[in-house]
């Protein structure tokens, strides 16, 4: 089962709650949440006291993805505000083992993110204990960006693996996914799917979760 995981940087701050009730309407199980520290990424977005809001206004997983230097030392302050699912970038810390240890002993869901620039075997050593793999398609700051396909390969390379070690890791994408390329990124192996734009920025955000999920689902469906 794949699952779409609406990214909050395209929805209206102004409005979150009522953009979440949408998605958990559409059958949303996760929220995705991009912090970005203007360090790591050239944007600056949100930080705890907006997870521990989240937090309060929904039962939804909330999959917090760390886009800033050395995250390790907030990890504490982001589990602290609810965050289920943490992932880390592996550019981000020369201590990524240390930085995903932290999150397991938090008894969160602990998650190792590369760029489009970073190949799979840059997180050899850790695949054996992460929970999920975050595999960037397009190169992070910025909501809205076109979807680089080189990131199916990876996605192809890590499902590989996986089976080949008995490994446990989900597999997310990140960066312009939509309904135009939902179907290979469920085929090639992502188990879940981060979709901001094409979530948010339509008329419809419960619809576009549907469709997404639709779309997911038949591609797995028919290749069987
Ligand atoms: C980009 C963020 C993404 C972003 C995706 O740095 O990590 O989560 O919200 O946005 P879209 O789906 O619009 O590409
Ligand atoms: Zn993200």
């Amino acid at each position: 089962m794949v699952q779409i995981a609406p990214s909050i940087l395209a929805a209206d701050f102004a409005r979150l709650g009522d953009e979440i009730r949408a998605v958990e309407e559409g059958g949303a199980k996760m929220l995705h949440v991009d912090v970005m520290d203007g360090h790591f990424v050239p944007n600056i977005s949100i930080g705890v006291p907006v997870v521990a809001s989240l937090r309060k206004a929904t039962s939804l997983t909330l999959d917090v993805h760390l886009m800033i230097e050395r995250p390790e030392r907030y990890v504490g302050a982001f589990a602290d505000a609810g965050a289920d699912m943490i992932s880390v970038h592996q550019e981000a810390t020369p201590h990524l083992d240390g930085a995903l240890g932290v999150i397991t002993e938090r008894g969160l869901a602990a998650g190792a993110v590369i760029n489009p620039a970073t190949p799979v075997s840059a997180l050899k050593e850790v695949l054996d204990q992460v929970d999920f793999v975050l595999v960037m398609s397009v190169n992070p700051g910025f909501g809205g960006q076109k979807f680089i396909p080189g990131s199916l390969d990876k996605i192809r390379e890590l499902k590989e693996l996986r089976a080949r070690y008995n490994w446990r890791y989900r597999i997310e994408v990140d960066g312009g996914v939509g309904a135009e390329n939902a179907a290979d990124l469920a085929r090639a192996g992502a188990d879940i799917l981060i979709a901001g734009t094409s979530v948010f920025h339509t008329a419809d955000a419960a619809e576009a979760v549907r469709k997404l999920q639709r779309i997911a689902q038949e591609a797995l469906t028919q290749k069987v």
